[in-house]
């Protein structure tokens, strides 16, 4: 026995199938009702985003760093979006959570991995493996087929335009301060050196790391910016200290 609604259904469908017009006109109408109902809501939500502590907009060096990374088109065979899926956790660690990309504009999940996924890179391996690797990738990895990067090891980073990166970030609505701002240059200088006081830059953005990345102290280059931002990844939330939202602390 069919319900009243399926018989109804049977008994007239034929006349949308066999129909072009009055097929597009349902199309339409079930697809806008559809992405209504998946859409709107996200602007009402407050927690769209969760916001997780840790996470922190990129230090001036960093920004650098993740330019040159958007630039080369490392996305291209990286991704940046751990799934929580059970081989992704072991091999990876934690899954990504939304916040910890909520700064990226534009994000760098990537779809593609031919080589492993980065978000989590940070810390891993020590900055001369990074260097080692960008400049030529077979020197560590036999078998790898990444290309080579070497020539950001010659290319001095521009410092000018750094506080406008800054500002441009801020108009999408990353929260940059008119300090972080004012800084910026002598930031992102600090950062990059293994000279100087980074004590302000420390309080600006917690858990950066301020070194000589490229082992050249002479020049501040865009492979002190990569590696600075490749060391970053992963590493501004504590996963100790993480509790997923749940309905239970919801509430
Ligand atoms: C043509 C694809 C390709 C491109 C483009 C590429 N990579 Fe790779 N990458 C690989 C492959 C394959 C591996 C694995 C073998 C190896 O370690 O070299 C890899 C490995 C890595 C690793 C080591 C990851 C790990 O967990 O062992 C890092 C870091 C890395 N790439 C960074 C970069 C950066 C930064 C760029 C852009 C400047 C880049 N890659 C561009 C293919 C690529």
């Amino acid at each position: 026995m069919l319900d009243p609604i399926s018989k109804f259904l049977f008994r007239h469908h034929h006349k949308v199938e066999r129909n072009v017009s009055i097929l597009l006109i349902f199309s339409f109408l079930i697809v806008t009702i559809g992405g209504i109902v998946e859409i709107v809501p996200l602007f009402y939500v407050d927690n769209t985003i969760e916001k997780v502590q840790g996470v922190r907009p990129y230090s001036p060096l960093e920004l650098v760093g993740r330019n040159v990374y958007v630039r080369e088109g490392c996305y291209t065979c990286h991704s940046q979006q751990i799934r929580p899926m059970r081989d992704e956790v072991e091999r990876y660690g934690h899954y990504s959570l939304a916040a910890e990309s909520m700064y990226d504009h534009p994000f760098q999940w990537g779809s593609k991995r031919t080589g492993p996924d980065l978000a989590r890179v940070g810390n891993r391996y020590s900055d001369e493996w990074h260097v080692r690797h960008l400049n030529d990738p077979r020197s560590v990895v036999r078998e790898s087929i990444m290309p080579r990067y070497s020539h950001l090891a010659n290319t001095d980073v521009r410092t000018d335009d750094i506080a406008d990166h800054l500002r441009t970030n801020r108009i999408i609505g990353v929260p940059y301060t008119d300090e972080m701002i004012a800084d910026a240059k002598a930031d992102l200088i600090a950062q990059g050196s293994s000279e100087g006081d980074t004590t302000a830059l420390a309080e600006r953005y917690p858990k950066m790391q301020a070194r000589d990345f490229d082992g050249n102290p002479q020049r501040l280059t865009e492979m002190d910016a990569l590696v600075a931002y490749l060391q970053s990844l992963g590493t501004m939330v504590d996963f100790t200290q993480y509790e997923p939202l749940s309905h239970e602390n919801l509430r």
